[in-house]
């Protein structure tokens, strides 16, 4: 038997298929202030905070604006990204989503979502996950976000669990590093060669193997 008790999971991109309407948020704005942004440039930015991410973009272009304007902007991109989910549903799940959590709880892991977006909650709501989630970290609540660990202790503090016994599910280059970080089991969901660190890959949320992890 393994020695793992909980399992914390990353949201946009390992249970919510909302990666992408970040991206196509985050591309209308980078379009409307005239900064290239490409898929590629969007791929660091996966895991980060909401004002980290625009400082970024804004940095591609060589831009800098004042703190009104930056709220501004960013709330600008959460209106395009809302716009986008609002009418999420169960249909939305990344395919395996269900299931692993489901399998998760089955052998007895308590479960956490370790998310840098605001968002997390509704998105829950919305694609019928939160009955299954024991504890959702706010990350307004959180000085440092991903790669900082912060997020990831926080799951394990409100769950009761040792960061040892906690396997942590990431699609972010940043989200794995706080992960390895909290000195919790890094499961990588993407490309290996993106995800460094993780101790293990899947190429995708269905093609993880619980029960496999379980005897690791
Ligand atoms: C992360 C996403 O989960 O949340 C990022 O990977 C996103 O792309 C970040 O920017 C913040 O999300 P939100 O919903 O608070 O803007
Ligand atoms: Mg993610």
């Amino acid at each position: 038997m393994s020695g793992f008790q909980a399992a914390i999971f990353d949201l946009d991109g390992v249970l919510v298929d909302s990666a992408k309407a970040h991206f196509v948020a985050w591309r209308r704005l980078a379009d409307e202030l005239g900064i290239v942004f490409t898929e590629h440039d969007n791929e660091a930015l996966k895991g980060l905070d909401r004002i980290t991410s625009l400082r970024t973009i804004l940095a591609l272009g060589g831009r800098t604006v004042a703190d009104d304007e930056m709220a501004k902007l960013a709330a600008r991109k959460n209106g395009y990204y809302l716009d986008m989910i609002r009418q999420m549903s169960p249909a939305d799940q990344l395919p395996g989503a269900d299931a692993l959590v489901r399998s998760a709880r089955a052998s007895h892991l308590k479960c956490a979502v370790a998310s840098a977006s605001r968002n997390a909650p509704l998105l829950l709501e919305r694609s019928g996950l939160a009955p299954l989630i024991d504890f959702v970290a706010d990350p307004g609540a959180i000085a440092r976000g991903k790669p900082a660990p912060d997020i990831f202790l926080a799951c394990s503090a409100a769950l009761g669990v040792d960061p040892v016994a906690c396997l942590a599910f990431e699609d972010a280059s940043a989200g794995i590093e706080a992960i390895v970080a909290a000195g919790m089991f890094a499961v990588g969901i993407g490309d290996p060669e993106i995800l460094k660190g993780a101790r293990i890959t899947f190429p995708a949320t269905s093609a993880v193997d619980l029960a496999a992890l379980l005897q690791a």
